[in-house]
């Protein structure tokens, strides 16, 4: 926080502004100024800032019950929304549980796993985010500022590469057949399929730096995991709903998870989280091992169901995909007038562009605080970083995104690179 007050200084802060109301891609702060969020608070607000279905879906909600806890009652939004999220999952998910954020699910998936497989542990990949309690935090190999300090962490954790051409230096079909060798020795060396639970992936990585698994690597993983018996986890947290021009990330590889994790964009901000799987694994679960006071809020769930609705009516993903085809063609244009855009990449409006030191390459985090602040002040665009070496710009505007709002966050990024240039 930018001045003492009451308030943990634990939580980073990117811009300061004090904001009171949002509608679409608008934030307006206290002062009346108005700001194009790029962010879409994390990738969550796909529907955009109090989407008005939302918003009356909430309000009906709130006055009909606020809390109607699920070890206790069964509320009537519970089975609605399982029976919508089994229609726009793959056909392998089918079965559903709810929690209130994507660390919790996530964490809930491996406990799901471990309980069905009957085995101790996990696999992750080098640049994953899966989230900030011991167990997630122990799965993070993003970045070590996550975890310094926090040690000892949960054990039965295993590292496998992730297919990044940046990484590796090489080309992507070298890179994918390194990522799989990797994945291959992991298996002989630290944990056997035996002793191996689940892989758990993010297909497209969020806070690792947008970066994209190859579908070729993805096909390889998953061929292995049904030949060994391991269970695939695929971390759609960031994701899914929408945000990758697909439903869900998992469409873009023709792949069918053993069990799905959800949340962000499931419910337009109000915190909701889902695990999904088959129903046969769901069973193997024993009753009262997991649960949670909140998981399966009403509230939560009418804001879910009115989300989806508005994500699968008509023409709205093709719009997601027409609008991350002008985001990324935009920036790919950029990127062939200014040396530092070392990179363009990812799915639909889940698009990064590294930013390096057009000399030697190496990542410029400098160069990238100093361009949000200008698109920020100059453009009225906010957006954000990510990556190991906090070299990627991300762009996660809301899904609702507008021509004229694309050419604008653009108009303000090319500002930007002019101002900062060396
Ligand atoms: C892929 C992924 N998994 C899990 C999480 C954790 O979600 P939450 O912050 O809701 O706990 C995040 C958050 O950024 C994420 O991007």
């Amino acid at each position: 926080m930018t001045e003492k007050n009451h308030l943990a200084p634990v939580w980073s802060q990117l811009t300061g502004l004090k904001v009171a109301s949002g509608s679409g891609a608008i934030v307006t702060t206290v002062d009346g100024e108005e700001y194009l969020d790029f962010t879409s608070g994390i990738a969550v607000t796909s529907t955009g800032h109090s989407h008005p279905k939302v918003v009356e879906a909430i309000q009906r909600q709130a006055a009909r019950f606020i809390h109607a806890q699920v070890n206790i009652y069964i509320h009537d939004l519970l089975e609605p929304l399982a029976a919508k999220l089994n229609e726009i999952t793959p056909p392998s998910i089918d079965t559903f549980f709810f929690s209130n954020s994507g660390a919790e699910a996530t964490e809930g998936s491996v406990k799901l796993a471990k309980a069905a497989s009957k085995k101790p542990h996990i696999i992750v990949f080098q640049g994953s985010f899966h989230g900030r309690t011991a167990q997630t935090m122990a799965m993070t190999m993003a970045k070590t500022g996550y975890k310094a300090g926090y040690a000892p962490f949960p054990a039965g954790i295993y590292t496998s590469d992730f297919p990044d051409p940046f990484v590796t230096g090489l080309d992507e079909d070298a890179t994918t057949k390194l990522a799989l060798k990797s994945f291959d020795q992991v298996l002989a060396t630290q944990t056997a399929p035996t002793e191996t639970a689940a892989v758990v992936i993010e297909l497209v990585q969020g806070e690792g730096g947008y970066r994209a698994a190859s579908k070729a690597f993805v096909e390889g993983l998953y061929e292995r995991c049904k030949d060994k018996g391991i269970l695939f986890v695929a971390d759609e947290v960031q994701s899914g709903f929408g945000r990758t021009g697909k439903l869900f990330a998992v469409e873009h590889y023709g792949i069918e998870p053993d069990i799905m994790v959800m949340a962000k964009g499931i419910a337009s901000g109000f915190p909701f989280s889902a695990i999904g799987s088959s129903y046969e694994l769901m069973e193997k679960w024993p009753v009262g091992s997991h649960g949670g006071t909140y998981g399966g809020n009403p509230i939560g769930a009418a804001a879910a169901l009115a989300t989806i609705d508005i994500l699968t009516g008509e023409g709205f993903i093709e719009n997601v995909a027409a609008r991350g085809d002008q985001l990324r063609s935009g920036l790919e244009e950029l990127a062939k007038a200014y040396p530092a855009i070392g990179d363009v990449r990812g799915l639909g409006m889940m698009i990064g562009c590294a930013i390096v030191d057009p000399g030697t390459g190496e990542p410029d985090a400098a160069r990238v605080n100093a361009m949000l602040t200008h698109t920020r002040e100059n453009g009225k665009v906010i957006l954000l970083n990510a990556g190991t070496y906090n070299n990627i710009i991300r762009w996660m505007p809301p899904l609702i995104v507008t021509e004229s709002q694309i050419a604008q966050g653009l108009a303000a990024f090319e500002a930007a690179l002019k101002a900062t240039e060396k």
